[in-house]
């Protein structure tokens, strides 16, 4: 049934991730867990997703993994970057998302990852500091010992092909600027060390100037400027931003365009969460939280086209907070307020109080990236994936396009184009 097109899934698949803290230490413990049968891959389409498709006529569905040819889990290895030296075992016990009885299942095999040294400032992140970071005479300079450790760890890991997911915090708040404008211009702020070149974009060249697809999970601009698009087609590389679509942000994007569907009138949206994890300690700066702010905020205007329906949504009000509140840990609670208004302008109201858990719903959504980015490689793609925009709350869009934030649609151009690999 696979499509000649794209290259079958031979040989290892190594995930690099920068940034070990809850999230990867969540993927890669689950990741294990499910190869030693001891969880189920809830969540991840690229392991338990199907599709409705005409055959003969008839409706039926068809298993995204019947489809295409996708990395099988029990052929994929794990590395990455922390500014710690925790190795993945400490790191997933600190993390304090899985229950200690599961970890300790997979000491060994968490205890065998350790983070290489990371490229780390406290220019973009003010609130953590550790030990294992590089130094370096130019920020070229560490995007070249980043290549270096990639180059290392895939021929240590006799690795046939790598893909890269950040996972790392949050950075401070940085505008697209002339130096993002070109690959030229990196390069030469890369030698200058411009301010303007946070950490996650040094990775972030290091991985698509390897030709290594790459996804970011964060609000940083990382993969989202010009130069590193021009990079990425240069080296056939497929990427995708940025940031997880998980909690609050996914109930969003469900429930708009519902509201939208019936053409019920939205006049606010409140929405604010408390959370303890790392994370949240980063976001608790401004500089920090203005970055996922921007993230959070595009989601409604795109789904509810205000400028076409003036009286249903011209004047709502949107506001997101997002409050450190220790005890909570990974487990965090969003509220939402909606006030909608229905025929004759009556207002009504919906609340919603989802008690979630971060890395739990993020999990699944790195290991999908990983291996839909690594079948886009052997299907010879690159540059923006617009297809993976459904896993991301600020999804990468061409110059002058609006990126799609409906789940519905996200979901309908990521089946079609799983459809298309498969010459469908
Ligand atoms: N969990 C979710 O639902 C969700 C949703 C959307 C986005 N995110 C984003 O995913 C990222 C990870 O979240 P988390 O809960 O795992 O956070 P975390 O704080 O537990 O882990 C982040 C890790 O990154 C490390 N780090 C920071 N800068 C680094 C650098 N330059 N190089 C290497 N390591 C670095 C930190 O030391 C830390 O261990 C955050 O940016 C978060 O905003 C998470």
């Amino acid at each position: 049934m696979t499509n000649q097109k794209v290259a079958p899934a031979s040989g290892k698949l190594g995930i690099l991730l920068p940034g070990m803290g809850a999230v990867a230490t969540t993927f890669i413990a689950g990741c294990i867990a499910i190869n030693k049968g001891l969880a189920k891959p809830i969540g991840a389409l690229s392991q338990i997703g199907d599709i409705r498709m005409d055959k003969d006529g008839k409706q039926e569905s068809v298993s995204i993994q019947d489809l295409v040819p996708i990395q099988g889990l029990d052929n994929v290895c794990f590395g990455g970057w922390d500014i710690y030296e925790d190795n993945v075992y400490e790191a997933t016990v600190n993390a304090q998302v899985l229950d200690r009885y599961m970890i300790e299942q997979l000491k060994d095999d968490l205890a065998a990852i350790k983070p290489m040294k990371a490229v780390f400032s406290n220019e973009y992140i003010k609130n953590i500091s550790g030990p294992n970071v590089k130094t370096g005479s130019s920020k070229m300079d560490l995007a070249n010992q980043v290549i270096e450790d990639i180059e290392n760890f895939k021929k240590e890991n006799n690795c046939e092909r790598l893909v890269m997911v950040w996972c790392g915090s949050t950075e401070k708040y940085i505008e697209e600027s002339d130096v993002h404008s070109s690959l030229a211009k990196l390069e030469e702020g890369l030698r200058n060390s411009h301010p303007d070149i946070a950490p996650s974009m040094i990775y972030t060249y290091a991985a698509v100037k390897c030709g290594v697809p790459y996804a970011n999970g964060a609000p940083n601009l990382s993969c989202d400027v010009p130069a590193i698009v021009e990079l990425s087609e240069q080296t056939q590389t497929p990427i995708a931003g940025k940031d997880y679509k998980t909690g609050q942000t996914l109930m969003k994007t469900i429930l708009a365009p519902g509201l939208k569907a019936r053409y019920l009138g939205i006049e606010g949206w409140f929405s604010t969460n408390i959370l303890g994890n790392r994370d949240g300690e980063v976001l608790d700066d401004p500089a920090n939280f203005k970055t996922k702010e921007v993230s959070k905020l595009g989601v409604l205007e795109q789904i509810l086209e205000p400028e076409k329906h003036p009286d249903l949504y011209g004047d709502m009000y949107h506001k997101v907070r997002i409050n450190y509140y220790p005890p909570r840990g990974d487990n965090k609670e969003g509220w939402d307020n909606i006030d909608i208004i229905g025929w004759m302008n009556y207002p009504m109201q919906i609340k919603i109080d989802f008690l979630c858990r971060d890395s739990i719903l993020a999990a699944p959504l790195v290991l999908d990236l990983a291996l839909f980015l690594d079948l886009a490689k052997r299907a010879g793609d690159s540059g923006i994936q617009k297809w993976l925009s459904f896993y991301l709350k600020s999804p990468q869009a061409e110059p002058g396009k609006m990126p799609e934030h409906d789940i519905f649609k996200q979901q309908t151009n990521l089946h079609n184009k799983l459809l298309e690999y498969a010459g469908k």
